[in-house]
């Protein structure tokens, strides 16, 4: 609306995001958050492991030592590169949401930045010393020591976004008395913050699990040791995990009927929600098994068969986010912005007067018989373009189609006749924003993009038009009048 539109076609905007931060968050869970504290009480247990005139276990230090290369670089390449990555994305698709929450959360941000670079400088200083640091025992105590800092750091910058992510789910009193506290105590942070926590935990421990098969010479004492600690590891978070996960189960739809106004629990939400249930059972189960075998029998475990745990529970958490997103719709701030960017309480200006009359980006502003096409283009930038592509994924043309149950050509007066009801059925697109010449125009242009098999261009490719009443022609045309 007041930010030019990037647009991709073919993969559509949202799976530009959802990729990069689904990825961000399993390596970001997995390997910092749960993945360093695991390593240093691993680190630790050299130490007690070792015999009286040795500081550390060295073999074993070694293993621990080749777990923690592997965070290290992953976490420092891709980790940090999908943590900006996030950043670039979501402010090129959603830059007014962006906007919105840096607005509220300006100093837990700025905080986040603080704990950020200590995390990376503290991460730099276990790993980097860490063969220093077996010189003496005194040394080596301070290195565990700096083990446990990184991964209160590295916690923390959980507990901070983790409040954000919670505010676009429910925003719960930010709406009625807007401060950054009130965002922060949004209803759905702690049970989210209570589940990710030994989600973390045992990510890491089923990962760690898998390192270790790799690691460690088959039928060496140090191998079976490892994996008896990594299962208990494991074992221990399960229950707090599967606590966590029933906590936030519960405390989604008490956050998320407040949205949905009218038709609550319809299949979607329902199919999705169910769906979780079943992932989180079936995922914690799947690492329970595996590590109540690595208890008894050390000696059988194989890294073909943590293969599928770690696979599973990162998968999870995956589709755990996709469900977060997906319930969170049509909002992309609970009561607040819709998934398009307009404002709620914006929209009956638009319903009566027009979208593009108020858009700052836009070719056209009044619709002519002679336009129709470029107008409709234009509302399909602002009010379906950050979830429908006109060719690519979740094409728009497709789902007319779709729905229609029928290839053939679209009939413009049908799809104009939806526009208007298109959130009561499918309550996670928001109402359409515009009016009734907006509608009908759209329909043209669908019709026209189903006809030409066109693709549509973004602000990156096609550069941007300024609203023409906004122009300085319109402006020095109006101070004369
Ligand atoms: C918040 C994201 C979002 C926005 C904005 C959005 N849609 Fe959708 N729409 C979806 C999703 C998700 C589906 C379901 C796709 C599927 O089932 O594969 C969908 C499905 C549809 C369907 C098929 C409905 C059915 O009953 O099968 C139509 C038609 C449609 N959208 C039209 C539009 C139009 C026109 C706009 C813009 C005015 C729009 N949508 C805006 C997310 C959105």
């Amino acid at each position: 609306m007041d930010f030019p539109m990037f647009h991709l076609d073919w993969l559509n905007n949202r799976m530009l995001i959802a990729g990069i931060a689904t990825l961000h968050v399993i390596i970001n869970h997995g390997l910092a958050v749960g993945f360093i504290p695991f390593v240093t009480w691993l680190e630790q247990k050299g130490i007690r492991k070792s015999s009286k005139n040795q500081i550390t276990d060295l073999k074993w230090d070694q293993m621990v030592y080749k777990m923690m290369k592997v965070a290290f670089i992953i976490t420092t390449t891709i980790g940090a590169l999908t943590g900006v990555g996030i950043w670039f994305s979501a402010s090129l698709i959603s830059p007014t949401s962006i906007g919105s929450l840096i607005r509220v959360f300006y100093w837990a941000w700025f905080t986040e930045w603080l704990v950020f670079v200590t995390e990376v400088v503290l991460i730099m200083i276990y790993f980097l010393t860490w063969k220093n640091s077996n010189s003496s025992l005194k040394a080596k105590i301070r290195h565990i020591r700096f083990g446990w800092f990184l991964s209160l750091a590295s916690w923390i910058t959980m507990v901070i976004i983790v409040a954000i992510l919670g505010f676009m789910m429910d925003p719960g009193n930010w709406t009625n008395n807007p401060n950054l506290i009130n965002g922060f105590t949004n209803p759905l942070y702690l049970p989210q913050l209570f589940f990710r926590t030994p989600m973390a935990m045992l990510m890491a421990g089923v990962f760690g699990l898998f390192l270790i098969t790799l690691f460690a010479k088959k039928e060496h004492e140090i191998r079976h040791y490892a994996i008896r600690a990594a299962s208990k590891w494991i074992i221990f978070w399960s229950p707090f995990t599967l606590l966590g996960a029933y906590i936030y189960y519960k405390a989604i739809p008490e956050g998320m009927t407040a949205n949905m106004s009218t038709a609550v629990g319809t299949i979607d939400f329902a199919q999705y929600y169910n769906l979780l249930k079943y992932i989180i059972i079936g995922g914690i189960s799947l690492a329970v098994v595996i590590a109540t075998v690595g208890v008894i029998r050390a000696r059988i475990v194989r890294a073909y068969m943590v293969v599928v745990p770690v696979l599973f529970v990162f998968a999870f958490l995956g589709f755990f986010e996709r469900v977060r997103e997906f319930v969170r719709k049509p909002y992309v701030i609970g009561q607040y912005m819709y998934s398009n960017l307009l404002l709620e309480e914006d929209y009956p200006v638009y319903q009566k007067e027009g979208v593009l009359k108020h858009a700052t980006y836009t070719s056209v502003s009044e619709i002519t018989q002679e336009n129709k096409v470029q107008a409709g283009e234009e509302v399909f930038m602002l009010a379906c373009s950050r979830c429908h592509t006109g060719q690519g994924v979740n094409s728009v043309v497709d789902v007319f189609e779709r729905m229609m149950g029928t290839k053939d050509t679209l009939n413009v007066n049908t799809m104009k006749a939806y526009m208007p009801n298109m959130h009561t059925g499918r309550n996670y697109m928001p109402p359409f924003p515009g009016n009734e010449a907006e509608a009908e125009a759209l329909a043209v242009f669908i019709r026209y993009l189903q006809d030409t098999r066109a693709t549509i261009e973004g602000a990156q490719t096609k550069g941007v038009d300024i609203n023409p009443n906004y122009s300085v022609e319109a402006l020095i045309k109006k101070q004369q009048n």
